[in-house]
């Protein structure tokens, strides 16, 4: 394994927690969207990783890791989004002391959409005082863990967060509106750029980065409308985020699109104030990439988010249960692109994996060979990119452990440890020797 390659894992709180009373944490809008109803299971229990921290650290010492990426929740730290919970912080400290222990590096990310509901009431990221929230927040992790982190993650898929939360109405916190939900972008990154300097002021030599989410259309086919349409598409799905955070404001032809469909409030961007483009470009250390799979655009789907295959067990060859075709050389072609594009200092895998359901058979061993085929498919592929003069300097695979999958529930498994959620026995599968194996082998 070459020393500047970073092999791990991620994970994010509320996905793996549980324990959503304990130690004071607060409500967020994640238990208020299932509380009511919007989604059939909660984060409760989710893995009992709060209680059981020692255990998955121990099955990452074995695995051979040498970084893990886990988030923060903002609603232990500050359960009613402005005044410190010093247990909550507690949680982390012990965490990041376990890990350290294990000779993994912690890479937590500071927001993976956990808002807390205090701060949703008072306006949520459509807001533009959650900026500045947001700041006092990373301020009081950085004290605490700053002397302990190398690498700090600041937002994890603001898309996501934008556009399926605050245009879709699909996640919490549920808004189904264009002009908020580009609002609330433009606030997400802003908060990125704050808190990158909040890092910088207070975390001395550590590396900061985003975890941008990306999905890489192409044409359906060759006619003009296609072409036109998978452009527009990654205008509003990639470079809507990646222009600003490298430096090139927010793309004209998406600027203009937006504003002829009238999904500006007022004039076209008019939440963004003086210095607000420059603060999103602070230079970073990495942009982290997370990359599950790409789409074949039309005009019908040029601003949707779609499931290529019905999700479910049982998919059609080429499709993973989340319903996503799997297609590693759009992982490379993205890659390049980037580097070609955004000229980053350098870029890390922060996610990628696979949703299959295959459980323990009659000896107890779990056989996730179509996880296997795909992690090393991409694995290639970034391989592929680096060949290419890509600077890619870790890989991430999403995720240690089965966990809630957001609106599809526990029944969506993305683990290479398989959990079973009434005893909460964890068991690798094969998927987690296999990438034990690759680790050893390097790039
Ligand atoms: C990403 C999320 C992550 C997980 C994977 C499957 O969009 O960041 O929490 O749900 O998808």
């Amino acid at each position: 394994m070459s020393s500047d390659f970073t092999w791990g894992v991620s994970t994010s709180a509320f996905q793996i927690e549980g324990a959503t009373h304990a130690d004071d944490r607060g409500e967020s809008i994640w238990d208020r969207f299932h509380a009511e109803g919007h989604m059939p299971d909660g984060g409760e229990p989710a893995t009992d990783h709060y209680h059981r921290y020692q255990e998955d650290i121990a099955l990452m010492g074995e695995l051979g890791v040498g970084g893990y990426r886990f988030s923060i929740a903002w609603p232990r730290v500050m359960p009613d989004g402005k005044t410190i919970n010093p247990a909550g912080l507690d949680f982390y400290d012990r965490l990041v002391d376990e890990l350290l222990a294990a000779g993994i590096a912690p890479w937590p990310t500071l927001y993976h959409w956990d808002l807390p509901i205090a701060v949703q009431d008072r306006g949520g990221w459509p807001h533009r005082d959650t900026v500045g929230r947001f700041m006092d927040y990373t301020a009081a992790v950085v004290d605490r863990l700053g002397d302990r982190v190398g690498h700090w993650i600041t937002q994890n898929e603001p898309w996501v967060s934008a556009m399926l939360g605050h245009r879709d109405g699909y996640f919490a916190p549920g808004i189904a509106d264009w002009k908020l939900a580009l609002r609330a972008g433009h606030h997400l990154l802003l908060s990125h750029g704050r808190a990158t300097e909040v890092i910088r002021e207070l975390g001395g030599e550590s590396q900061v980065g985003i975890a941008l989410d990306c999905r890489a259309g192409y044409p359906a086919s060759d006619s003009a409308e296609d072409i036109d349409a998978a452009s527009h598409f990654d205008g509003f799905r990639n470079r809507w985020f990646f222009d600003p955070v490298h430096g090139k404001g927010y793309p004209e032809d998406m600027v203009e699109a937006y504003a002829e469909a009238g999904r500006f409030e007022g004039d076209p961007l008019d939440f963004v104030q003086s210095d607000d483009m420059e603060v999103i470009a602070t230079p970073t250390d990495f942009t982290g990439i997370n990359y599950y799979t790409s789409l074949a655009v039309n005009t019908a789907n040029k601003e949707r988010e779609v499931a290529e295959s019905e999700p479910g067990p049982n998919p059609a060859p080429g499709y993973t249960e989340m319903g996503w075709a799997i297609t590693p050389e759009w992982l490379t072609k993205f890659l390049v692109r980037v580097n070609e594009d955004y000229g980053p200092s350098s870029i890390v895998i922060t996610e990628n994996g696979a949703s299959y359901s295959d459980g323990p058979d009659e000896t107890g061993k779990i056989n996730d060979q179509r996880r296997i085929d795909y992690l090393d498919a991409h694995i290639a592929a970034v391989g592929d990119a680096r060949g290419q003069g890509v600077p890619i300097t870790g890989y991430f695979e999403w995720s240690l452990l089965d966990n809630l999958e957001w609106v599809a529930g526990y029944g969506q498994r993305f683990g290479i440890v398989h959990v079973d959620f009434e005893t909460m026995t964890r068991t690798p599968k094969a998927s987690y020797h296999w990438y034990r194996d690759r680790i050893d082998q390097g790039l």
